[in-house]
């Protein structure tokens, strides 16, 4: 067990004391932690709630003997303790010792990407991780990378031409040539728990279920906390200090996916960035939807179980998951339980879980040959953006093009999300036309209540999830 974290900054182990060091607390932000250094204030604060990018920088994982995996994170929403073994890479690292511009800073000069220069740091950390990725990026892959990235003024035409030019040069770079000297200093540091304590709070890194449940029974009031997507929420808009915090980010058993014969079944402290990997080929709607969830930077830390732990009427995970028909299991000190999402989230952010339980994971069931499983998402933008409305649908017909079995879940369209049970009955034996799907729409009318508010009018809401469904039937009526 250890008292204090340590990583990797500027080809140094650097390790903080909260018990000794009182200027950072373990809720101080990587971002505000960087810009108290002295040589660390290029990494910039624009909205400290994950939207703009300027805060972007680069971790390394050391996920193999062999491999360092590079990826771009919002600093602004990443609590010091969640850099413990990893390296911590800014816009400062990117410059090489002679002096000479990284491929991907170079690309910026000769695209002209940059003009006040604000969001450019973030924009260069975002491009790196790009750079350093396995992939050779298309113009799909440069969008995803930059999505995540606001740029107020040079307009993102030159940027995209850097990421392409940047991305041509790929090179052995000074990272790749520095790697067994950070392997090195990654390995020395010790995987252990963290128990962490400063003035007014603790915060625990257990290594295993087991030691959260003597945690939990210990500290009641806990916060536990996975990806930190939402929870830092809490510290940088709400200004609160969390006292107890249980940070689940460090337990191996509450990761990974494994693809079984008749379905996948993801451990609930699983990034949706590795998700979104996995389902390319082989869960496309979920692929679909994770493309448009959030930005790179957020996927990389948001888990699958934070997301449905929150419960939010409008977050994009739980309507497709009730299309798949999937499951959650819930996990206490002496057992495991398992059940429907629809059965799991019972009303406004609350969920069948009791305080005793942790979310272990979530088994999605192969849809047979032949089924429609589509998500559709309702917002102002196409990237980084709340869903309006959301809707995951599943439709499986008869040879005779009749509704043998359909589910519609909604987000957005009630306090949680929610299926239209009346308009599925409805559906249910009719002929998959278009007379069908517009009758449905006025039962699905009635069904929902949804509120006004600044996103959209009830009455939009409304039309919004009548044209999804009649959008489903157009896109299934091809397949
Ligand atoms: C900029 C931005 C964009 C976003 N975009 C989207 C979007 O497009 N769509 C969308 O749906 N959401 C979006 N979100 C919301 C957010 O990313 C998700 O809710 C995220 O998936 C939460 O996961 P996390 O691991 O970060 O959770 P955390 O913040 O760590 O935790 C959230 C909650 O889950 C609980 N929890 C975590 N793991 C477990 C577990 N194993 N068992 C029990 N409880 C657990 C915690 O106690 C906490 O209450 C966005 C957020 C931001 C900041
Ligand atoms: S400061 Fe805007 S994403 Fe971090
Ligand atoms: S260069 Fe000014 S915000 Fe991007």
């Amino acid at each position: 067990m250890s008292k204090n974290i340590s990583f990797v900054l500027d080809n140094k182990i650097v390790s903080v004391d909260f018990s000794r060091n009182k200027r950072y607390t373990p809720t101080t932000t990587v971002l505000n932690y960087l810009r108290s250094l002295p040589h660390h204030k290029g990494t910039k604060e624009g909205c400290a709630e994950g939207d703009c990018g300027a805060c972007t920088i680069v971790l390394g994982e050391l996920v193999s003997e062999k491999k360092i995996h590079y990826k771009a994170v919002d600093s602004c929403l990443l609590f010091l303790p969640m850099l413990h073994g990893k390296q911590l890479i800014t816009i400062e690292n990117l410059t090489s010792s002679k002096g000479e511009l990284h491929p991907v800073q170079q690309a910026m000069v000769d695209a002209h990407g940059s003009q006040c220069g604000f969001c450019t740091p973030g924009i260069v950390m975002s491009l790196f991780a790009l750079f350093k990725s396995d992939l050779k990026p298309d113009r799909e892959d440069i969008g995803q990378a930059l999505a995540g990235n606001l740029c107020r003024c040079t307009g993102y035409v030159p940027i995209i031409d850097a990421a392409k030019i940047a991305c041509q040069r790929k090179i052995n770079d000074h990272f790749s040539t520095n790697e067994p000297v950070v392997k090195n200093l990654l390995k020395q540091i010790k995987r252990e728990s963290l128990y962490l304590s400063a003035d007014h709070q603790k915060y625990f890194c257990p290594l295993s279920i087991k030691e959260v449940f003597r945690l939990k029974n210990k500290y009641p009031a806990a916060f536990i906390l996975s990806g930190a997507t939402d929870i830092a929420l809490r510290v940088t808009k709400n200004h609160e200090n969390l006292k107890w915090i249980i940070d689940l980010s460090l337990i191996s058993s509450l990761k990974g996916i494994s693809h079984k014969k008749n379905c996948t079944e993801i451990k609930a402290g699983t990034t949706l960035s590795d998700i979104k990997q996995y389902a390319h080929d082989r869960l496309p709607a979920l692929y679909k939807m994770l493309s448009i969830f959030g930005s790179d930077q957020i996927r990389n830390m948001a888990t699958i179980g934070g997301n449905l732990a929150t419960a939010s009427p409008i977050g994009d995970i739980a309507p497709l998951l009730i299309a798949y028909d999937a499951k959650i299991v819930l996990v206490s000190k002496s057992k495991k339980r398992k059940m429907t999402i629809d059965d799991f989230i019972t009303g406004y952010r609350k969920t069948a879980a009791h305080k005793k339980e942790l979310i272990l994971s979530i088994i999605i069931p192969h849809p047979k040959k032949g089924t429609h499983v589509k998500f559709y998402k309702f917002s102002k933008r196409k990237d980084l953006d709340i869903s309006t409305v959301s809707a995951g649908f599943c439709l499986a017909l008869t040879a005779e093009k009749k509704v043998e079995s359909v589910k519609l879940a909604y987000g957005g369209m009630a306090k949680k999300t929610k299926r239209a049970r009346k308009t599925e009955k409805y559906l249910t034996g009719k002929e998959w036309n278009n007379n069908s799907v517009e009758e449905a729409g006025k039962i699905l009318e009635k069904e929902f209540s949804p509120i006004s508010d600044a996103r959209a009018s009830a009455e939009g809401r409304s039309v919004a999830a009548k044209n999804l469904l009649l959008k489903f039937w157009s896109d299934t009526k091809k397949d």
